[in-house]
């Protein structure tokens, strides 16, 4: 990443972005290069567009017109997190998407950060960037990460339904619903890096702010970087404390019925009362 033109502003982002891999890697969360990053820098920089011939366009197979001439961070395509931590001028990509969202270019200029190419899972990130501009609501950060304990109930058949999930979560852990009262989505399993994969999370987080992808992992979008973090670290701990008394031989029942009920009318969404 060439650092002369990178403002102050999006220095603090980086490092932002930074201290957030370096929580994926430390929850065990970021095996090998599991899981990407990204941060909406829209507006922190001056943009180059299409006069620009330093940085090459590379087209995109879908057009992202929400986008046009918008800046991210994202994390590199194989990048491990425990190396973003560490060293985010080598892993971390500037992208701006050009005039009409049909192609990107990467603001960069060194060894390293020449050699890589945005997440495997560009497509989300940017499907859920579009669709959240279309809607007027603000997300600037996107998280998807690898939650062990998560994972690991999307391998329990009588978990595998929205509904039955969310209601174990709040049960077992009531500061689920007080973190997220619209509650986390669930998607079937669908191949990592697809368009089917950006465009099912797209539609579920109409609803819903983090979405776990059945059998791989979460992802969440805030409005900042540490709030995408916290709905999956609430989320993963309710799966925690879940797995924990089964392994103690229980099955936990968690809250009452009606204890339930009181939490939903105190912190509950409109559609969950
Ligand atoms: P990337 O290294 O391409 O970001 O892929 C990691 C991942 O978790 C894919 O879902
Ligand atoms: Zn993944």
């Amino acid at each position: 990443m060439k650092t002369s033109y990178i403002t102050q502003k999006v220095q603090q982002q980086i490092r932002d972005l930074a201290d957030i891999a370096r929580l994926l890697w430390e929850r065990g969360w970021a095996e090998s290069n599991a899981g990407n990053i990204s941060i909406d820098i829209s507006g922190m920089l001056k943009p180059f567009g299409s006069s620009n011939k330093q940085f090459p366009q590379r087209r995109m197979p879908k057009q992202y017109p929400e986008l046009a001439n918008a800046q991210f961070l994202i994390t590199g395509a194989g990048t491990r997190m425990r190396d973003v931590a560490m060293q985010p001028t080598k892993t971390v990509i500037i992208i701006e998407i050009n005039e009409d969202g049909s192609a990107y270019s990467m603001l960069q200029n060194n060894a390293e950060t020449n050699r890589l190419l945005p997440t495997s899972e560009l497509a989300t990130h940017l499907t859920l960037y579009q669709e959240h501009r279309k809607q007027g609501t603000a997300i600037k950060a996107i998280v998807h990460t690898h939650p062990t304990e998560i994972i690991v109930l999307t391998h329990f058949p009588e978990l595998l339904n929205e509904q039955t999930l969310n209601t174990t979560f709040w049960r077992i852990h009531p500061e689920a619903l007080i973190a997220n009262p619209a509650g986390i989505g669930l998607i079937p399993y669908i191949l990592t890096g697809t368009e089917a994969l950006a465009q099912a999370t797209a539609d579920s987080m109409q609803h819903h702010p983090a979405v776990v992808w059945e059998k791989h992992g979460c992802i969440a979008a805030a409005e900042t970087i540490s709030k995408a973090f916290d709905l999956i670290d609430v989320a993963n701990k309710a799966a925690q404390i879940y797995l924990c008394c089964r392994n103690a031989g229980i099955v936990p029942i968690g809250l009452t019925d009606v204890q339930l009920e009181e939490l939903k009318h105190t912190f509950g969404s409109p559609q969950q009362r």
